[in-house]
């Protein structure tokens, strides 16, 4: 077993206050190439003492500096001497805490926003000049009105007068609106620039360090200990599954419960990667039956995914018990399942799915969660993936739903319509992959809905289902656009399915983006 790298501390702190969207800011650091956490402002000072960081980004938040025991910066942070980005909220408590003044906006400034930038600044070297004006995405309703002794304006928008402010001095620069967003082009660039060019790091922080860090985190959690896997088909799982074997060995048993909702060749495939090619410890468990004899009479969405979610727990739990248990459960759960599912304040969100690998199985196992990949987007998981020897194949496949089929079958799911779906879901596949097309899309799937439609082949009436195609690129699954396939490519995918698919008349293209859409179906 390989020894981890020594861990470079070189880091930045993220101090969280809440925002829906911190987790980009780690995103944003960890692209140029330096080592972030985020650790939330309850927690912040052990963080800070821990990791002994060599900058501080302070996140947005849904509070208000205005209102009584809103979150502030522990005076650990201010008294260090280290420097500070301030992100929205993050700017407005380093004016209140460093004497500065904010007031509640008359109106608030949110979506798009574009600001003047009047006076240079580190933070936007090699990326914007005095006189120019840039696009920023905004959302606040506070503002600062009156800068905190120390700092100067470095650009205005109509909303937010001190939209960029500067302290060179002390080596403290806070923004109104969200660099970390995509919404922003060029914000990348300006935390890229906080973090090299103020705080001094030379960027060269990779996915190599992050195993390390990872694989050290998982033996002084486990310890000991045995750790189950469960395998769901896609690259998240097996990513996660990889990474623990490499840190903990013989202790790790995955356990793959193939729920009959697979696609074409992905258990053989998933199968074969485990026992052949990393001679990780796999059971297989054959659970078709129970999962589509259950799933009989169920249409409503939200009841397949809580069926497919309990069952599986049923299964897994069983497996368990084969083995002889485990104290530690080890999920492939990335970011956005997180973000998407709860809360990150833990407070009251809008389910907008019950994603299956999120929750459920530790409350009832009582078993620990270990999930090496919460913090990643699924870009950086295929990054992490290809570090860890995982061939471009492999990490390359397109993201596939724990639910599988089932939430691409609208309506009842039976055992021929998952036939009939995974047919037309290889040809739409293998088309995609001959026009050399696969990698540009972020995923790609057919969906056969509950409808029937009248058609003619040859001399005969068929009245058949329809199949919808589907493809979007998207860069973390949070936000996607319809793929504008080239000229006759759909043309030629639709002729082929309903000839060769039979119970398929009628072939149609889902163009609508997430929002409002979402990428599945169901
Ligand atoms: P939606 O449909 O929410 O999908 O726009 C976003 C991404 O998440 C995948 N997805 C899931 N992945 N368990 C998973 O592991 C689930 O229950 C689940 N539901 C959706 C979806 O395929 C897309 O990549």
């Amino acid at each position: 077993m390989t020894q981890p790298a020594p861990f470079n501390p070189d880091s930045i702190l993220i101090v969280d206050f809440g925002s829906q969207v911190t987790q980009l800011i780690a995103r944003r650091v960890r692209e140029a190439g330096v080592y972030s956490e985020i650790a939330p402002f309850q927690s912040a000072e052990a963080a800070f003492e821990r990791m002994q960081p060599k900058g501080i980004i302070l996140s947005g938040s849904p509070a208000s500096v205005l209102d009584a025991d809103s979150p502030r910066v522990p005076q650990v942070i201010l008294d260090s001497g280290l420097p500070i980005l301030g992100i929205c909220y993050g700017q407005q408590v380093l004016m209140a805490q460093l004497g500065g003044i904010v007031t509640l906006g008359d109106s608030g400034e949110f979506g798009h926003a574009v600001i003047e930038v009047s006076d240079r600044c580190s933070l936007f070297d090699g990326l914007w000049a005095e006189g120019e004006s840039h696009q920023v995405w905004m959302s606040h309703g506070d503002k600062v009105s009156a800068l905190a002794p120390g700092f100067r304006p470095v650009a205005a928008s109509p909303g937010a007068p001190y939209a960029v402010i500067a302290d060179d001095d002390r080596r403290y620069y806070a923004m109104q609106f969200h660099p970390e967003v995509v919404h922003t082009p060029g914000g990348g660039r300006l935390i890229a620039n906080f973090a090299r060019h103020v705080c001094g790091l030379t960027g060269d922080w990779t996915m190599a360090e992050f195993r390390a860090t990872k694989i050290a985190e998982i033996r002084a959690q486990v310890g000991k200990g045995k750790v189950i896997c469960g395998l769901s088909g896609g690259v998240d799982s097996a990513v996660a599954a990889v990474l623990i074997h490499e840190a903990i060995g013989e202790q790790l048993t995955c356990v793959f419960v193939d729920h009959g909702l697979m696609r074409s060749g992905e258990a053989d495939q998933v199968v074969g990667l485990f026992r052949n090619h990393y001679n990780i410890p796999l059971v297989h468990v054959n659970a078709e039956t129970l999962f589509l004899n259950g799933l009989a009479g169920i249409t409503d969405p939200e009841a397949k995914r809580k069926f497919i979610g309990a069952t599986f727990i049923d299964v897994f739990e069983a497996e368990a018990k084969k083995i002889g248990g485990a104290e530690f459960l080890a999920q492939g759960t990335l970011y956005p399942d997180v973000i998407e599912s709860v809360s990150f304040t833990g407070g009251p969100s809008v389910t907008i799915k019950s994603h299956h690998n999120v929750g459920g199985l530790p409350e009832r196992m009582n078993m620990k969660l270990v999930e090496p990949l919460r913090e990643l987007f699924k870009d950086e998981v295929r990054a992490l993936g290809r570090e860890l020897g995982l061939t471009d194949a492999f990490v390359g496949r397109h993201p596939f739903p724990g639910p599988g089929l089932a939430i691409r079958i609208p309506g009842e799911v039976t055992r021929e319509r998952c036939d009939i779906l995974r047919k037309a879901d290889a040809i739409y596949l293998e088309e995609i992959r001959n026009a050399g097309l696969y990698d540009a899309i972020w995923q790609a799937f057919a969906v056969l809905l509950p409808v029937r439609t009248v058609g003619v082949m040859g001399d005969g009436r068929t009245y058949d289902f329809v199949l919808a195609l589907r493809a979007v690129t998207s860069t973390d699954g949070m936000t996607a656009a319809a793929y504008q396939f080239p000229g006759d490519f759909l043309p030629r995918v639709a002729t082929r399915i309903v000839n060769e698919v039979k119970g398929i008349n009628r072939v149609t293209y889902d163009y609508t983006s997430k929002p409002p859409g979402t990428i599945e179906w169901e």
